[in-house]
Parts: C-alpha cells; structure tokens; sequence
C-alpha cells in the first residue's frame, strides 16, 4: 500500500492551473463564485483571520467554505500570482462552467428571462457592470459577440464573481439562441409604450459604433430609451440596466430563487 499523497502545495496548484481556470480576483468574487455553485481547487489569501472576519461580517453562508479553501501566502507570492492585487488580497481559481451546459441554457425554451446580447462591447469594465446586472435581474445569460473575451478575468473582476450566476458565452450573431430580438437604439421606439417579453433577446450596440448591421438585420424591433435632444447616447452599462429594470417593473419574471 502507497502513503496518501501529501497535501498539495497551493502555490503550486496555482501555478499549474493557472493558464486553464478563471481567476476570482478579490474577496466579493470568490464569495459569489462559491455562492453559485462555482468549483474553486485552489484560493490564497494574505491573511486568513482578515478574510475569514470579513466572510463573518459579509457572507456567513460561505464563511466555513472559505475556511475550508484559503491557504495564507506571504505578500509576495500573493502579488506574484495576480496581474493587479485587489485591496482584499484574496484570489481563487475557478473552474469555468461548461459552454454546452450553457448553450442548452441559453437555447432551452419556454424561456422565463431575458437573454442579454452585447453586440461587439469593447469595455472590460462595461462587460462585466452588464453580468453583474444580468445576474441581479436573474437574466437567463449574457451573449457576446466580436473579440473581446466575456471571461477575461477584468470582466469577471468587474461582475463581481457573478459569472456563475448566469450563463456567460461568445456567439457569431448567426448562432443567437431563440426569441424575439429587441435592439437597443436611440432611434428606435419609446420603450416606454413597450411590455418587453420574458423570451426576449435584449440586444445592445458597441460603446464606439452602436449596434452592427448583422444585429440590425437580426432585429425584430428598434427600442430606445428616454433621452433629452442633444445627448447622444447613454453608457452601454446604463443602457441595459434601464431596460432590465423596465423589463421588470412592467411585469417581468420576479427574481429567480
Ligand atoms: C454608448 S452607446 C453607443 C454609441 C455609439 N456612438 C453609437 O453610434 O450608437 C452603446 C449602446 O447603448 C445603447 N444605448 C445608449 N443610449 C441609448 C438610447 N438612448 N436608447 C437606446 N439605446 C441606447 C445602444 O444599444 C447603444 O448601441
């Protein structure tokens, strides 16, 4: 009979999973990660006592989880392993959910919430303030399309973690799920005089160019949002917030459970 295998040394569990796992940068992510059913091999931390007193302060329902995970490096591993250390200093590595699990998501109807589609985003930051939305609104997902990666791990550090709590995939615009498509335009119709449907895609354009002729094509209607003349437009983040927030205060699905 061989000995059990020794405990492995985070750091280099870290180092060997670090090119193929998505990085949760920061306390609030690690905690939504978990939270959702995120499978976490490896999280450090530079003081245990100050992330296990803010998991008792802020996410009791995780605390005994993260007491379980964080292993304590000194600050110079920890600031070694990420690209920007986070004022909690605590980072993890998460297994990225399966994209055919979430295109089944995605496709599956009857649909009960929005798909959210951004259509060429350039912002990191934008990208991941719109998951975070998607997930609060309890949106079936967030579709990208064009180059930017919707897991890179700005974006997740901006959706706070909240990746896992909807399904996040990049798609061709010819590759969308199903559903009536509502394209977010300032030239569209008010959508004030709007019920917004809980199966539709809710599209909206690039922070640069608006929306792209594929999308436009692919649209069933032009919606745009109240705005004063003389302003062009409003922050693509913005934007979708007052359109989930429209979808559900005119009678959208309640939050999912
Ligand atoms: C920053 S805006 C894009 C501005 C871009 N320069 C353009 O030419 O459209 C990003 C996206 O937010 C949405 N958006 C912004 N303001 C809007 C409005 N007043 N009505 C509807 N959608 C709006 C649209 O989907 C738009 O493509």
């Amino acid at each position: 009979m061989t000995d059990p295998a020794p405990d492995p040394d985070p750091v280099s569990v870290w180092h060997r999973l670090a090119g193929s796992r998505v990085l949760l940068d920061g306390f609030h992510a690690l905690k939504h990660a978990l939270r959702f059913g995120a499978e976490v091999p490896v999280a450090v931390t530079t003081d245990r006592a100050a992330a296990l007193a803010l998991a008792g302060a802020l996410a009791p329902d995780v605390r005994d989880a993260l007491d379980a995970l964080l292993a304590e490096v000194p600050e110079s591993t920890y600031t070694s392993l990420v690209p920007r250390p986070h004022p909690t200093a605590v980072a993890a590595l998460a297994v990225r959910p399966e994209r055919a699990a979430h295109l089944a998501r995605l496709t599956r109807l009857p649909r009960s919430t929005p798909v959210v589609v951004l259509d060429h985003p350039r912002n990191l930051g934008n990208a991941g303030a719109v998951i975070r939305l998607a997930a609060g609104f309890g949106a079936t997902g967030v579709v990208t399309t064009g180059m930017l990666d919707p897991w890179h791990f700005t974006v997740v550090r901006g959706g706070a973690g909240l990746h896992f709590a909807t399904a996040v995939e990049r798609l061709a615009v010819d590759e969308l799920p199903p559903g009536p498509l509502f394209a977010l335009d300032p030239e569209g119709e008010d959508i004030r005089g709007l019920k917004l449907p809980d199966d539709a895609l809710l599209a909206f354009g690039s922070e640069r160019s608006g929306l792209s002729g594929e999308l436009r094509a692919r649209a069933d209607h032009l919606v745009s949002l109240p705005m004063r003349p003389q302003v062009s437009s409003y922050n693509l983040a913005t934007s979708v917030a007052m359109t989930l927030y429209h979808w559900s205060a005119t009678g959208g699905a309640p939050h999912v459970p």
